[in-house]
Parts: C-alpha cells; sequence; structure tokens
C-alpha cells in the first residue's frame, strides 16, 4: 500500500487549481437516473469515490464515460436494466444510498444496500427512508436491503420536514420529488453549496424547484426530465484544504477557481487566526507572512456553518497556533480520529466527547502516521508540511477517494512531498 512522505521546508508559494466537488458530483450522478435523456457533468474531479459512482450507474445499466482524462462525465440512463444496487459497491461509499431517490421516482422501484456504518460515526439513513416516505414510497427493510416500491401512478409530492439537517437526505428527496405528482414541500432542507448545484442541474433537465439554499425548498413535479449539461461547482473542502498549506507553514498560494462564498465561515475563523486572505479575480490568495497563528475556537455546523469536513485540517493548523483552541464537533460523533494521530508529531489535544482541546506548541516533529478517514488524512499531510523532518503517512486510499493529485498540487507550490510505493 502506498505511503506520502512529506518533509517540512518551510514556505510555500504559487498556485493551485481546485477541482468540481466530489461531493456535488456524487449527487449529480445519479440525477443521469431521472431521465432518458443524455447528462454530461464537466469539471468532474479525478477520484476513487466517483469512479465507484460510475460503476454502480453502470450496474444499473446506465452508459458512463468519462472523457477529457475524467473531467467530463458523459452519462445516459436510457436502458436502466436493472433497480438493484448491490452491497459490493453500496459498501465502498456510502452516497450509493443516492441511487434510490431518482430509481424510485423514474421506474417505481428500487432495491439498495444499506450502506452501513463507517469510521466517523453510525451515519444512519433514517432520514432519506423518512423523506421517500412521505413521498408515498413503501419501504421494506430485508436481508440489509431497502426494498421501496411507489404507490400505483408513482411517487406523490408531501410534506417533508426533517428534524435535523441532512445533506444527503436533502438530496435523495429533491431528486425524487422532481418527478413526484404534484408539490413537495422540503423544510429544514439542508443549505449546502452542493444542494443549490444539484437544483440548478435539475432545473436545466426541466425540473420545478425554488428555494434551494434556503430551509424550504418547493418542487413541482413534472412528468418527465431531459437531458443537460452542468459544470460542477468548486469544490469548498479542497479549496479550504490548500488554503491551510500557507496558513500552516508560511508563504502565500493563490486558490484557483476559490470563492468566498463557499468557505465564508471558514475564511472569518483563518482570519481570526491571522490569516490573510484576498480576493483576486481568479479565486483566493491566503498568505501568513510573519509570526505563529493564534488560537481560535471552531464549532462545526451545517452550512452556512463552518463545515465538519475541514474540521480535521483546521485542528493541525491550530496544533501550532499560540494559545489554547476549543473544537467543537456538532455533525459527527466519532470524528477526533485524527487527533491521536497529531499527537505523535507532538501536538497538545485533550478530547472529550464532542470536544477537543488544543494547546498550541511552537513546533510539531515528523512521525509515521496513519491516515483514519479522508479529511484526517490530508490534515496529517497539512501538519507534516509544518513539522520537523519526515512524516510518513500510511493507507492513503483514503485520500485517492477526494483528493485528486494532492501530491503534484503541494510539490507545484514548493512542498517536499512525494508519494513511495510500499
Ligand atoms: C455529506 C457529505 C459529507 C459531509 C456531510 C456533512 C457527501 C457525499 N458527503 O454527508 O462529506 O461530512 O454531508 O456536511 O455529500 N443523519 C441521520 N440520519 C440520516 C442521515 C444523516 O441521523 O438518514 C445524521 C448523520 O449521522 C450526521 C448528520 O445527520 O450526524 C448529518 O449527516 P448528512 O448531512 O446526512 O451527511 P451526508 O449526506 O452523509
Amino acid at each position: 500500500m502506498d505511503s506520502i512522505v512529506v518533509t517540512g521546508n518551510g514556505p510555500l508559494s504559487g498556485r493551485i487549481a481546485i477541482a468540481g466537488a466530489k461531493n456535488a458530483c456524487l449527487t449529480l450522478m445519479p440525477a443521469t437516473l431521472l431521465t432518458e435523456e443524455p447528462l454530461t457533468l464537466l469539471n468532474a474531479p479525478r477520484l476513487s469515490d466517483i469512479r465507484t459512482m460510475a460503476q454502480l450507474l453502470q450496474s444499473l445499466g446506465a452508459e458512463v464515460s468519462a472523457l477529457q482524462d475524467g473531467k467530463v462525465l458523459a452519462m445516459s440512463s436510457h436502458a436502466l436494466d436493472n433497480h438493484r444496487a448491490d452491497y459490493d459497491i453500496v459498501r465502498k461509499m456510502r452516497a450509493s444510498i443516492l441511487v434510490l431517490g431518482p430509481m424510485l421516482a423514474r421506474d417505481g422501484h428500487a432495491v439498495v444496500s444499506l450502506p452501513g456504518g463507517c469510521a466517523i460515526g453510525a451515519r444512519p439513513v433514517d432520514l432519506h427512508l423518512q423523506a421517500l416516505e412521505a413521498l408515498g414510497a413503501e419501504l421494506d427493510l430485508r436481508d440489509g436491503y431497502v426494498h421501496a416500491k411507489a404507490p400505483s401512478g408513482g411517487l406523490k409530492g408531501g410534506r417533508v420536514r426533517f428534524p435535523l439537517v441532512s445533506v444527503g437526505a436533502t438530496e435523495n428527496v429533491l431528486m425524487a420529488a422532481t418527478l413526484a405528482r404534484g408539490t413537495t414541500v422540503i423544510e429544514n432542507a439542508a443549505r449546502e453549496p452542493e444542494i443549490v448545484d444539484l437544483a440548478q442541474c435539475l432545473r436545466k433537465m426541466g425540473a420545478q424547484i425554488e428555494g434551494e439554499g434556503t430551509h424550504t425548498i418547493t418542487v413541482e413535479g413534472v412528468e418527465r426530465l431531459g437531458g443537460a449539461t452542468h459544470r460542477v461547482v468548486t469544490d469548498r473542502i479542497e479549496l479550504g484544504t490548500y488554503m491551510l498549506a500557507p496558513a500552516i507553514c508560511g508563504g502565500e498560494v493563490e486558490c484557483l477557481g476559490g470563492r468566498r462564498d463557499l468557505v465564508g465561515a471558514f475564511c472569518e475563523r483563518l482570519e481570526a487566526a491571522g490569516i490573510s486572505i484576498e480576493e483576486t479575480e481568479s479565486g483566493l490568495k491566503v498568505a501568513r507572512r510573519n509570526g505563529r497563528v493564534q488560537a481560535v475556537d471552531v464549532t462545526t455546523e451545517p452550512y452556512p456553518g463552518f463545515p465538519t469536513d475541514l474540521q480535521a485540517q483546521m485542528m493541525a493548523l491550530l496544533c501550532t497556533a499560540e494559545g489554547t483552541s476549543v473544537l467543537e464537533e456538532k455533525i459527527f460523533e466519532n470524528r477526533f480520529m485524527h487527533a491521536p494521530e497529531l499527537m505523535r508529531m507532538g501536538a497538545r489535544i485533550d478530547v472529550s466527547g464532542g470536544t477537543a482541546k488544543v494547546h498550541g506548541v511552537e513546533n510539531l516533529k515528523g512521525a509515521p502516521v496513519m491516515a483514519t478517514d479522508l479529511r484526517a488524512s490530508v490534515s496529517l499531510i497539512l501538519a507534516g508540511l509544518a513539522a520537523e523532518g519526515d512524516t510518513m503517512v500510511n493507507r492513503v486510499y483514503h485520500l485517492d477517494r477526494g483528493y485528486e493529485q494532492v501530491v503534484e498540487k503541494l510539490a507545484g507550490v514548493g512542498a517536499k512531498i512525494e508519494r513511495v510505493a510500499a
């Protein structure tokens, strides 16, 4: 299994191009199941999670071709011949549950494996299922699978009120509602940019949607959807991750394609820590010119709050801040697995339940560390950029799920980083 070796060697300088959003692409791809006409996605990121979703769609009978080195995904679901998403693929990636709503809406039936738990917590899918039931779906959970049926005549519009904000459940029911009869109102909907991106793509396909980006989304069902071409929104988590690189080891990096509105709460915390962020014509320029960063407190929240997917990376920065920072994780119950690894590098962190107290130290020291999940792995790379000596990050397959060309991108701004085969 490959490892990544990072050697801290001072300030970075240059530009990094930010890719299309993994999480947006993973919900835009199943939207192809809603129509017999072609759906083409531009600016797709080249990641193993995207290939997994392509395999899942292909297993259902959809055609998926990766063009232009994977940056363009041309999809067509004119001949779906299987409505069963098998455990073997679904277990690899939780986002697989997003095929349920579209298949059910278009063809009235679907069987999808339950995704199971994952390293960052239990992550159930009850909200997805309750929302689809509100549109009249009959669900039966047997043998680890959800067996779903629409009433005769198809799904019907309904009122969905989420007890807590769920990105995936909002996406699933939003897609299903586009083809339901009548009006669906989704209350306490997620407001993430990925939801807005999905709604914009669905609208190009002919869906009637209002209110995306707010707490209440209203969908007027239509009889059929058509094809579309859509450009995937910038990956705000990749953006935030690379903004932290110069913050952590000094220098100045321009993140191309970056937009402040995608990472507003994150920018505010970074600036409070003493980092300068400038909006340029091509993106966001981030600089740490002198001195240590200052401790800041961070609480993760649904968008537009501070994203849970940037918590691990922010913790890496705060390990070397002046003072004590308090990080509160409010979205997932077990998302501090990077803390013990950062402590192997000399960080001082006390974790208690959903709260981590990070007591800043002057220097981190390179060490062999283990990646436990996607965002945790990249936080260890960031920490390695600031550490003295070599940091070897093992189990990097997690990284391949969500960061394309991480070694090339960081080396391109002057980091000493390489991938080594085991
Ligand atoms: C998405 C993102 C993930 C991000 C997360 C929160 C994708 C592919 N993944 O995940 O990177 O960390 O949003 O911003 O877009 N929950 C339930 N029941 C459900 C669904 C969720 O209890 O049926 C809980 C979860 O356990 C979690 C919270 O709701 O505590 C939020 O999860 P959710 O927003 O659904 O996350 P995902 O869509 O899985």
